[in-house]
C-alpha cells in the first residue's frame, strides 16, 4: 500500500467553526529573490487557496515561512518583499512582523488579542531564530500560543522537522491546508494506481538526492529515463572518463545495480565541452573520453529521440531534474525539447507531475506551466514522498 493512503491526514476543512479562531498557518514562501525583488510567485499563488478560506470562513490568519538558509539574521534573506507581493497579490494588507526581541512578540500578542475577522499578518524568515530548525520545544510552544489552531500547508516543508513545521503540531489542533491536502492526495494517487505506462525523467545535478528516488521508482514506473547527475555516476562506475562531470563517487556501486535493471532508460549520447559552453559537442557514450575541465553537460540529440519515443506512449509523467546544465548555452537543449514533449504529451495524453524550484524555473521560462497536472511546490518533500519516505510534517499531523 502507497504510504500516503495508510497517513490520515485531517484537512482543514473539517473543522466547523472557524469564526474568531486565530490560525497560525506553516506556508513554503522559499522562491527566488533577486535584488530583493521575488523571481516567481508561483508558491505564493498555490498557497492562496487556503489563505483566502480561512479568511472568508472569519479567522485570523498568522502566515510562517523560512527563506533560504541563514546563518542568523540576514538581512537579504528577510520576508519583506514577499509579503509587499502577497499583499498585491491579495489586494489587501499584511501585518509584516519581526520576532526577534521580547518587545516583538509582545507587540504581536497585542495585536493578536484585538485582532478583528479578516485579519492577515505575516512572521519575519523563522530560520532568523535559532530554535527552528532545532525543532526546540520552547519556540515551538511560543508559536503555539499565538494560535487556537496550527495548519501546515507547505507541502515543501513537509519533510523538515522543524518548530513551525512539526513542534507546535504536538501543542495545539492541528490540520492540513487544502494545497498540502492536494499535493498528498494527487502524488499518493499516481503512485498508488498510474495509468500506465508510468515513465519517469529523473535528472538534476545531485546525484545522492536522486538514488533513493531511482530504486523506490524502479517497483512503480515502466521505464525510467536517466541523466544528469545519476548517469554521470554510471559512466564513472563503468569505467568512463568523464572530466569534472559531477557525479556521486560513493554511489557508483549502487547505481550500477539499479542501472542493470531493464526499466532504467540510459542515454545513448551526451554533449561535452567547457563549462562556459564553449567547444560544445554531442558524443556517443562509447566514445566518451574527456578530461581536465571538460564535462559532460547535456543529453544529445540521439538520447532525445530515443527518449521521445518513450514520453509519446506514456499515459502517467513524472519529471524531477534537469537533464543538463540548462542555464548555460547552448546546454539548455536536451532539457527543453524533452520538457516540451513531456508538456505536450501532458497535455492531454497522460496525466503529468513534476516539482521543485528548478523544474518550476524551467516550465515557467517556456510558458508550459498551465500544460501540466501538477507541478508541485515541494523539491526535496516531493522526491521524499516518492521514494516512499514518511514525512515528519505530515506524520504530525495524523
Ligand atoms: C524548498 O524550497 O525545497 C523548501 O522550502 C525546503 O527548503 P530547505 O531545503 O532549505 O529546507
Amino acid at each position: 500500500m502507497w504510504y500516503s493512503t495508510c497517513v490520515k491526514i485531517k484537512s482543514i476543512q473539517q473543522v466547523k467553526n472557524l469564526a474568531n479562531k486565530k490560525v497560525l498557518v506553516r506556508v513554503d514562501f522559499n522562491i527566488p529573490l533577486k535584488k530583493g525583488r521575488v523571481v516567481s510567485d508561483y508558491k505564493l499563488v498555490r498557497s492562496l487557496p487556503t489563505i483566502e478560506f480561512l479568511l472568508n470562513a472569519g479567522a485570523a490568519v498568522i502566515l510562517v515561512s523560512h527563506l533560504g538558509r541563514p546563518k542568523g539574521k540576514e538581512k537579504k534573506l528577510s520576508l519583506k518583499p514577499v509579503a509587499e507581493r502577497l499583499s498585491k497579490l491579495m489586494q489587501k494588507k499584511i501585518a509584516f512582523y519581526n520576532i526577534s526581541t521580547r518587545a516583538d512578540w509582545i507587540k504581536l500578542r497585542t495585536h493578536l488579542s484585538v485582532s478583528k475577522v479578516g485579519t492577515l499578518i505575516m512572521l519575519e524568515n523563522i530560520r532568523f531564530l535559532k530554535g527552528e530548525e532545532k525543532e526546540d520545544p520552547a519556540l515551538s510552544k511560543k508559536l503555539a500560543g499565538l494560535c487556537d489552531l496550527f495548519v501546515l500547508d507547505g507541502f515543501g516543508v513537509a519533510h523538515r522537522r522543524a518548530a513551525s513545521v512539526t513542534g507546535v503540531a504536538r501543542y495545539v489542533p492541528s490540520y492540513a491546508g487544502l494545497l498540502l491536502f492536494e499535493e498528498v492526495n494527487i502524488l499518493g494517487k499516481v503512485m498508488k494506481s498510474p495509468k500506465r505506462p508510468l515513465v519517469v525523467l529523473l535528472g538534476g545535478a545531485k546525484a545522492e538526492t536522486k538514488i533513493p528516488v531511482l530504486k523506490k521508482l524502479l517497483s512503480v514506473a515502466d521505464q525510467i529515463l536517466i541523466s544528469g547527475g545519476i548517469f554521470n555516476t554510471y559512466l564513472a562506475a563503468k569505467g568512463k572518463k568523464i572530466g569534472s562531470s559531477i557525479e556521486a563517487p560513493d554511489f557508483e556501486n549502487e547505481v550500477l545495480k539499479y542501472c542493470q535493471n531493464k526499466k532504467v532508460i540510459l542515454p545513448l549520447d551526451v554533449v561535452v565541452g567547457a563549462e562556459d559552453g564553449k567547444s560544445a559537442r554531442p558524443v556517443a557514450v562509447e566514445k566518451l573520453n574527456i578530461s581536465g575541465k571538460e564535462a559532460v553537460y547535456d543529453v544529445g540529440p540521439e538520447t532525445v529521440r530515443m527518449f521521445a519515443g518513450y514520453i509519446k506512449k506514456a499515459r502517467t509523467l513524472i519529471w524531477n531534474g534537469a537533464m543538463g546544465k540548462f542555464e548555460q548555452p547552448p546546454y539548455q537543449y536536451g532539457t527543453f525539447s524533452l520538457v516540451r514533449l513531456f508538456a505536450a504529451r501532458a497535455r492531454g495524453r497522460a496525466f503529468g507531475v513534476c516539482g521543485g524550484g528548478e523544474t518550476v524555473e524551467i516550465l515557467e521560462r517556456l510558458h508550459l506551466m498551465p500544460e501540466i497536472d501538477l507541478v508541485s511546490t515541494g523539491g526535496g518533500a516531493m522526491l521524499e514522498y516518492l521514494s516512499g519516505v514518511k514525512l515528519p510534517g505530515l506524520e504530525a499531523l495524523g
